[in-house]
């Protein structure tokens, strides 16, 4: 990240990017990862497919405009990292920026966990056939199964990322993900193409991409939100942090834009992947909704690898070679801000916080997989919240729930109330003209006042409600 150059912050001097295609490309390299290609797919395939993007993508031009360009700015303005930015006006302003810095604590374990999945799939096309890889019940087994392979991968994957932080090689790995990221687009485009000569595709198709707005509900666009939050790295402090080594005469506007085309767009086309495909495979639309879930994207893409025959399993290996590099540079980011949290509010050394967070993690991490297996027959504790579609949980659910449903969208409803009424938008526009124009100034002023933390606050107040079965929605 850092780039050789300097700047004045308001402690000491601070690196910064070298430009602003050196930001847009740190920023897109924590975007895209596992919220494009496993998150997005099975969320726009449980809600009612295109009903589901077309809320998805007006939310990210509004909301999540706002959003990224308000935390930049604020991160730029200070140049200091989440929880710095926010005391910078007030020590009593901290506490956002310290529930902003819980959220990365409780995605990183799950995120790995998923990252572990990814790994084993990638060595197994080098070391199965491709049609025992997609044979029924195969990601059922594997994930259940007590014998201990899913903690080995679970190892494997937060080995690489705690190696790759603690050697700081991450730049040369993000280098590596330029390349890999086109890589991943044309593969994606050719999974598409392909899949859509399998008989069932058009129907999905059609399911994805065009919108029936009796599907629209509320648990819709909490779904459609905290997506939005979580792939483009929002209400997490992350773009704060971003922000804050960004050029004041880079346009932050044009950059924001930039990074939000390139990530909607790769979650776009990991849908366009995997639900005709999945309806080809499943036979209709109604069935894929009801099944959707976290094991999509590992149930599915084999099976449509398994159809090439011999072609199948080196399809296979790069397809999730791909994803597994996607996902390790955003897992990357992830830890790298566990470990400045820790580093900054624990006042210790990087050394020791690297230690305190990988361990962190990994026992997080192992709760999550033992509710997948060991702890499968238990009833556990979270299950007293568990009202209605949340009754049948899985630990790795919850805690996805927990930091999407829930923190993020508090998150970024202060954030709202913080930029629009006490340090006003003005300050963040003058921050963005330090560059360029401000263009969408008009819409950033609304949005961020008035239109997007009224939209949360009802959004969520009715969500509740709903999910305790006091109104029906
Ligand atoms: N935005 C990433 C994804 O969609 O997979 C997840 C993520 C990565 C969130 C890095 C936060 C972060 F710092």
């Amino acid at each position: 990240m850092a780039e050789g150059k300097t700047a004045k912050g308001n402690k000491g001097e601070r690196a910064l990017f070298s430009g602003k295609m050196g930001f847009v490309l740190a920023a897109a390299a924590s975007a895209v990862g596992l919220g494009n290609m496993w998150r997005f797919p099975y969320l726009a395939a449980r809600y009612g497919g295109g009903s589901f993007l077309i809320v998805y993508i007006i939310l990210v031009i509004t909301f999540g405009f706002a959003l990224m360009i308000a935390e930049t700015a604020l991160g730029r303005l200070t140049r200091k990292s989440v929880i710095g930015a926010y005391s910078h006006f007030g020590k009593k302003f901290a506490f956002i920026g310290v529930l902003a810095a819980l959220v990365p604590i409780i995605i990183t374990p799950y995120y790995c966990l998923i990252g572990g999945w990814v790994t084993k799939y990638m060595v197994s096309y080098l070391t199965m056939p491709a049609s025992a890889l997609a044979a029924d019940g195969f990601f059922g087994s594997f994930v259940t199964s007590t014998s201990g392979e899913t903690f080995l991968w679970l190892g494997i994957f937060i080995a690489i990322v705690v190696l790759v932080i603690s050697l700081g090689v991450k730049n040369g790995i993000e280098r590596v993900n330029k390349v890999l990221m086109p890589m991943l687009i044309v593969m994606a485009v050719g999974v598409f193409i392909y899949a859509m000569t399998l008989e069932g595709a058009l129907d999905g198709l059609k399911y994805y991409l065009v919108p029936d707005f009796s599907k629209i509900s509320v648990n819709l666009v909490v779904a459609a939100m905290g997506q939005m939050f979580f792939s483009l790295s929002l209400a997490m402090g992350i773009m704060v942090t971003y922000g804050s080594y960004f050029k004041k005469d880079d346009d932050l506007e044009k950059s924001v834009r930039r990074i939000e085309i390139f990530d909607t767009g790769i979650a776009i086309l990991a849908g366009l992947m995997i639900i005709p495909a999945a309806v080809a495979v499943t036979g209709s639309p109604d069935a894929v909704a009801g099944n959707a879930g976290p094991g999509l994207m590992f149930g599915i893409l084999p099976s449509v690898f398994a159809d090439l025959g011999g072609a199948g399993r080196i399809v296979g290996f790069i397809f999730f070679a791909l994803v597994f590099f996607a996902a390790l540079t955003s897992a990357i980011s992830l830890f790298e801000t566990c470990v400045s949290i820790f580093c900054d509010g624990a006042k210790i050394s990087r050394a020791k916080s690297i230690a305190i967070c990988t361990g962190l993690i990994m026992v997080l991490a192992i709760v999550c997989n033992l509710g997948y297996n060991a702890w499968i027959g238990l009833d556990p504790m979270y299950s007293l919240f568990g009202i209605g579609e949340y009754q049948s949980m899985q630990i790795l659910d919850f805690m996805d729930f927990i930091s999407n449903t829930i923190l993020m969208p508090i998150v970024a409803l202060l954030t709202c109330i913080f930029v629009g009424w006490i340090i006003k938008p003005k300050k963040i526009a003058d921050e963005v003209r330090e560059s360029s124009k401000f263009r969408s100034e008009k819409l950033f002023n609304v949005m961020i006042k008035f239109i997007a933390p009224i939209f949360t606050i009802l959004i969520l107040v009715f969500y509740v409600l709903n999910t305790i079965g006091a109104i029906v929605l």
